[in-house]
Order: structure tokens, then C-alpha cells, then sequence
């Protein structure tokens, strides 16, 4: 049995906001979520969120989480004293403990089971990942035997000049024993230079203390600033892209893509330069996406092209092409092959199959037929000023150019309006509708210049 305990109470002075740092958003999700979604496979029996500062926001933006309680550490005393105020809420709890940081987003799910998994066949009472950085500065130095024993723990600022040498350092994930750990815990002092209760002086009062060291050192990087949340942003975005370029999707100039983690992707699609795909997006094969395109939250059918365009919680079908400039706002649907074309900007609006709407145009809160072609300029005045209301048109319907379909309004199938028309009455299917004034020609009639 695993409980997991994510320490989020810091309030993160470095990020110069007023957001709890926890809360702040990288590639689409809060820091915590990420951390959270990280265990996720462990399937642990409790989870819970120690918050502190802004804890009701904290508390507000997880609120959805199942599973998760919350337990108050109202002073930061310390990580020991964060982990002190579990003792209550797992009072008898008999399994193992897994403490993560709330600021450490980057954490692969294999490395927290690998971690675990070696704390259990070892049986240990501690076992804790570390790294071997780069560039150690600022992180705890951990001192093993050959075995992987850890002997001490070191704070950086406690660190004498040859301890500084030491680059594996402790990356704040651990594994306890929790009947271990809880005997222990009462005794920790604040006896250091910053007044604090580490959660790292638990480990000479505990035996076996395992290190385990993590295969790839990004992962355990924490966020202190918004620098290194820019850089989190980075790292997590050349993970998502080496992983779908590996399973068969073309990605022309990474670098100026991004692909937030929850989109998925068949394969054979190719991705062009400053495309953005958001949330919860999927395309499927064949689609051949940008330059120049954002999509969110949306489902993206096979072999479409879409080009230069913004599309958001919509769906376009098969064999659809979009763009260049299309704007789909919200809740569109299109239907296997449609062509939405230039400046045309859709909201609220379903249509059939094989239907254009191909250049210069607005419906919003429409339905349309199958093989509609709405001719250029065509508007829908869906807003009377108070209320919404929706156009109906029915299949192979032909509007003009610069047409208005002051809406409520329903076309029938086979209505063909003529250019320039401003329609305000419902027409029966098989119709021509004329609603404009006649021309007038004034033969010889010339300008006065007098
Ligand atoms: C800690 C470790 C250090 C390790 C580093 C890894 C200790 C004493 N040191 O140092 O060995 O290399 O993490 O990132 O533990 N928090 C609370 N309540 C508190 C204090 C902190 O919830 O009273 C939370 C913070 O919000 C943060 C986490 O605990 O999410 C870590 O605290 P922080 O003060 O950043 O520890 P470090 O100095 O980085
Ligand atoms: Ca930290």
C-alpha cells in the first residue's frame, strides 16, 4: 500500500507573484497537476496536498482531484515540520509514504515505479532518488557506500569545499516506510543555520537508506523562477516531440512547434513550422497541420489540410480543408470534405458533407446541409441585440454573394438566393429568392457639372 504526499504549502517568494507557485501553469496544467498525474500509476491509496500559503486557492484549483485530501501546514517550518503534519491524517496507516514536491513537474512516472519498486524488493526503511548534476549548486549532496547505502546528507549551504564536489545530490523524492518514519518524526530539531526542520535529518535515525539515481537528470528539476519555468517548458516540450517524431509523425522545424502533452496524434501527419496544438486535441493521420496554425481542444479527422488557421473546441472531419485564415471559435462542426476557406470565421455552427463556405464569411449558430455553398460574404445576423438565434439551411442551398440571413431563419433544401439578398422570411424547399431593390437605369443621364 502507497500513500503519496505532495508538498505544497512553500509560497514560492521567487516567482514574484501572486499566484501560489504550485498553480502556475506549464504546457497547459498546474505544476501540482503534473506532479499529481505523475503517481498516478502507482495507484496509490491516499494522496494528500500539504498547503500552507494561499491554501483556499490551492485547495479551490484541485477541488476537481479524486482522492485528494488536503492536510494544513499553516506555519513553513520546514519540510520536516511539512511532514510532520501527516502524522494525524495517516495515524495506523501501515504501508509505504512516497513524498514528492509540488515544484518538481518534470518527473516521469517510470522513475517514481523503478523508485518504489527498488524500496520495496530491498525493503528498505528510506530510499530517495538523486541525480548527478551538471551543476550541483543549491541541491542537498548525497554521500553513499558502494552498495548505494546513503551515509549523509548534506545541505548545499552546510556543504564544506571538498563536500562540494560531490554532483549527486538528493532530488526531494522519497520512499519511506511510514510505521519507521512516523516513530522518528517527533524528534526532529530546528538545529541549522536556517531555523528549519529538514525531512533530510530523518535519515541517520533510519536503516536501510537507499539511493537510487534517476536515468535522466531533468527530470527531478524543481521551479524556483519563472526562468526555470520557461526552461521546464523546454525540456517537456523537446520530450513531447522527440516521442511523436519516433511514432511516425513529420514535424518540420521543431523547434517552432509546440504540443501541449495531453494532444494525441496518429501517424503520417505532418506538422509545419508555428503550429500550436492545445489541450485535449487529436488529428488523425494523413492531416497535413500548418504553417502557421493554433488548434485547441479539438478533434481533427483524417487527410485535412489546414493552413493559417485558429480552431477551437470544434471538430473538422475527413478530407476537410481549411484556411488560409479560418477562424472555427467554438462548437463547429464540419463535415467530410468541406472547405472553409479565406477570412471565414464559424461559431456554433454544424454542417454536412461536401459543403464550401469559401471565402469572407460568418455564420454563427448555424446548421447546414450537405452540399451548401455559401457564396462569398455571406453573413448570418444571428444577434438581434438581446438574443441569439440560429439559421437553418437545408441541403444544396446557394447563397449569393453578400448575402444576410437575419436570423431566426430556415432555407429549405434546394433555395438558391441571390446575390446581394438580405433574407428575413423562411423559403420552402426549390425556391430562387430575390430581396433586394431592382436596378435603376437612367439612360443618357450624366453629371452636371453646373
Ligand atoms: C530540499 C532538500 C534538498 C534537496 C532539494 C531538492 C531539505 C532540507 N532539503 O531543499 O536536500 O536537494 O529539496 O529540490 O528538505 N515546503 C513546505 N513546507 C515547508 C517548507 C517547504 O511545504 O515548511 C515545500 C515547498 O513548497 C517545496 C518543497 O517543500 O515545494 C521543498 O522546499 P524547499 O524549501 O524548496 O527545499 P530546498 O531548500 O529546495
Ligand atoms: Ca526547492
Amino acid at each position: 500500500m502507497v500513500a503519496v504526499a505532495i508538498l505544497a504549502a512553500g509560497r514560492g517568494t521567487r516567482m514574484k507573484s501572486s499566484l501560489p507557485k504550485v498553480l502556475h501553469p506549464l504546457g497547459g496544467r498546474s505544476l501540482v497537476e503534473r506532479v499529481l498525474a505523475s503517481c498516478t500509476s502507482l495507484k496509490p491509496s491516499r494522496q494528500l496536498a500539504i498547503i500552507g500559503y494561499a491554501g483556499d486557492r490551492v485547495r479551490k484549483a484541485l477541488a476537481d482531484v479524486e482522492n485528494l485530501e488536503f492536510v494544513e501546514q499553516t506555519e513553513q517550518l520546514g519540510t520536516g515540520h511539512a511532514i510532520q503534519q501527516l502524522l494525524p491524517p495517516l495515524e495506523g496507516f501501515t504501508g509505504d509514504l512516497l513524498v514528492l514536491n509540488g515544484d518538481v513537474p518534470l518527473l516521469r512516472s517510470s522513475s517514481l515505479e523503478k523508485l518504489l519498486s527498488i524500496h520495496q524488493q530491498h525493503n528498505n526503511a528510506a530510499t530517495l532518488l538523486t541525480a548527478q548534476l551538471p551543476n550541483p549548486k543549491g541541491y542537498g549532496r548525497v554521500f553513499c557506500d558502494q552498495n548505494n547505502l546513503v551515509k549523509e546528507i548534506v545541505e548545499d549551504r552546510d556543504c564544506t569545499a571538498a563536500q562540494k564536489h560531490n554532483h549527486r545530490i538528493n532530488a526531494g523524492v522519497y520512499c519511506f516506510n511510514w510505521p519507521k518514519l512516523s516513530e522518528i518524526l517527533p524528534n526532529l530539531t530546528a538545529e541549522n543555520d536556517q531555523k528549519e526542520y529538514y525531512l533530510t535529518d530523518v535519515f541517520s535515525q533510519l536503516n536501510p537508506v537507499m539511493a537510487v539515481d534517476v536515468e535522466d537528470y531533468q527530470e527531478i528539476m524543481g521551479i524556483n523562477d519563472r526562468r526555470q519555468l520557461a526552461a521546464a517548458y523546454d525540456i517537456l516540450q523537446m520530450r513531447v516531440k522527440d516521442d511523436w517524431m519516433a511514432a511516425g509523425v513529420t514535424l518540420i522545424d521543431p523547434d517552432s512547434i509546440t504540443i501541449d502533452d495531453t494532444v494525441s496524434l496518429e501517424t503520417d501527419i505532418i506538422i509545419e513550422p508555428q503550429t500550436h496544438l492545445r489541450g485535449n486535441t487529436h488529428v488523425a493521420t494523413g492531416s497535413h497541420i500548418g504553417p502557421g496554425s493554433l488548434i485547441e481542444n479539438s478533434q481533427i479527422g483524417p487527410d485535412t489540410r489546414i493552413l493559417y488557421s485558429v480552431i477551437s473546441d470544434s471538430v473538422v472531419k475527413a478530407n476537410t480543408r481549411v484556411g488560409p485564415y479560418a477562424h472555427l471559435r467554438s462548437h463547429v462542426e464540419t463535415g467530410e470534405a468541406c472547405r472553409i476557406g479565406n477570412f471565414v470565421e464559424l461559431k456554433n455552427t454544424q454542417m454536412g458533407d461536401k459543403t464550401n463556405v469559401a471565402h469572407l464569411s460568418y455564420l454563427g449558430d448555424a446548421t447546414v446541409g450537405n452540399q451548401v455553398n455559401v457564396g462569398a460574404g455571406t453573413i448570418t445576423a444571428n444577434y438581434d441585440g438581446v438574443k441569439k438565434h440560429r439559421t437553418l439551411l437545408g441541403d444544396r442551398v446557394k447563397t449569393g454573394s453578400n448575402s444576410v440571413l437575419v436570423a431566426p431563419l430556415t432555407l429549405g433544401s434546394d433555395v438558391t438566393i441571390a446575390a446581394g439578398s438580405t433574407v428575413t422570411e423562411d423559403v420552402e424547399n426549390d425556391a430562387l429568392v430575390i430581396a433586394r431593390s431592382r436596378q435603376v437605369v437612367k439612360k443618357g443621364w450624366r453629371l452636371s457639372n453646373e
